[in-house]
């Protein structure tokens, strides 16, 4: 850390050893240090270790004069900034005055000195520093919190992107679970009945028809099975791809949803892994499961193409359309969880809504790729 102290230092260089006692005696007070230096040399010393409020600076010195000291105080980088005043003769001319700000000096001050012009002007630059280091201090505590915030932001981030990713893998083996364990013993069940079905006799007609409508159950129960084994976890997005599985998912919107739904594809199948496959195809089922619950729409349009080297996916409906303020406020979970999850590879979420004549939303993810 740096000795900063909130009431800074004066820094006095004269040569004159009487000159400078006389001028602590009148600047230095209760809190307020005074450091004396009898040459250019010793005071360089000082503002290496120190920062002042401000620095008096006497102008003629034998070895290093006050223009040397003051261009070499402002060479360093810790007081670069500090102010220095000048002293001079009386009879100094305006040459020598104009040498000295171009040296960096802030202000003169002719000897004689007259004690009560001297102690006001310093009193100007101690407020001044004063000033500075009070925002200083506020500047580090406001990065400080800063930081504090964007760590914890990322640590949320991280924190939702493995939820998400602990979420898929359980839809994952639940999935299979269902489909193998669940399936298997309905197949079996199915096998019994048939077997049960094919040993009754001709006049045990009602078991026979009880049989028939337990075989159908059955099968809708297959049915169903699979149907919640492929929310979970859309097999054919695995083993056909992002394309064949936005078709599927747009096909069983339709047939569940009711609302017509033409889907665009693209001829080639894109270059895309499976992480982005499957970022891609929930936020696909977020936007429907969104047309469905809230957009009042008779027609919805999906489109998926590859535009340089980006996946574009676009989703628009003829409902109530979509007000966008609210679609962007922080309350919106579910396009907060779609942007997180398209968050990681530079993906992002365009929506816009036309009252009365539509929802449009578009999402891009980067490739990666050529
Ligand atoms: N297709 C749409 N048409 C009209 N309004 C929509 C549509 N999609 C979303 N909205 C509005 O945006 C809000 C935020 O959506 P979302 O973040 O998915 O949250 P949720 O679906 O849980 O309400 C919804 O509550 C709804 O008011
Ligand atoms: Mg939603």
């Amino acid at each position: 850390m740096d000795s900063t102290t909130p009431q800074g230092g004066i820094l006095i260089v004269d040569d004159d050893p009487n000159s400078l006692v006389a001028l602590r005696e009148l600047l230095e007070g209760p809190g307020q240090s005074v450091i004396l230096a009898e040459s250019g040399e010793d005071a360089l010393r000082h503002v290496l270790k120190q920062d002042f409020a401000v620095i008096l600076l006497d102008v003629r010195m034998p070895g290093m004069d006050g223009f040397e000291t003051a261009r070499l105080i402002r060479e360093r980088k810790r007081s670069r900034h500090t102010p220095i005043i000048f002293m001079t003769g009386a009879l100094e001319d305006v040459h020598s005055q104009f040498r000295g700000y171009e040296a960096g000096a802030v202000d003169y001050i002719t000897k004689p000195l007259v004690p009560q012009v001297l102690k006001s002007k310093i009193a100007v630059f101690l407020e001044l520093y004063k000033i500075n280091a009070d925002l200083r201090r506020e500047i580090a505590v406001r990065t400080r919190a800063e930081e504090h915030l964007r760590s914890s932001e990322e640590n949320l981030r991280s924190l939702a992107a493995h939820l998400q990713s602990v979420r898929e893998e359980e839809g994952t083996r639940i999935a299979r679970e269902i489909h193998d364990d669940l399936g298997q013993a309905l197949t079996g069940l199915k096998m019994d009945l048939a077997w049960v079905a094919k040993r009754l006799r001709a006049d045990q007609k009602p078991l026979a028809e009880k049989a028939a409508s337990m075989g159908r159950l059955i099968d809708d129960t297959v049915q169903m099975v699979r149907q919640i084994a492929s929310r979970l976890r859309p097999a054919i997005l695995d083993e056909r791809g992002l394309t064949a599985a936005i078709w599927w998912q747009a096909r069983d919107f339709r047939k569940r949803v009711g609302i017509r739904c033409e889907v665009s594809l693209p001829a080639e199948a894109p270059p895309i892994d499976a992480e982005r496959s499957l970022a891609a195809f929930r936020v696909f089922q977020e936007l429907l499961t969104n047309v469905a619950r809230h957009a009042n729409a008779t027609r919805t349009d999906v489109a998926l193409r590859v535009e340089s080297g980006m996946l574009v996916l676009l989703v628009e409906d003829n409902g109530k359309g979509i007000d966008e303020a609210a679609a962007a406020s922080p309350k919106s979970l579910g396009f907060m969880g779609m942007r997180e999850r398209i968050l990681p590879f530079g993906g992002k979420i365009e929506i816009a809504g036309t009252r009365d004549a539509g929802t449009r939303v578009r999402v891009t993810i980067p490739l990666g790729v050529k």
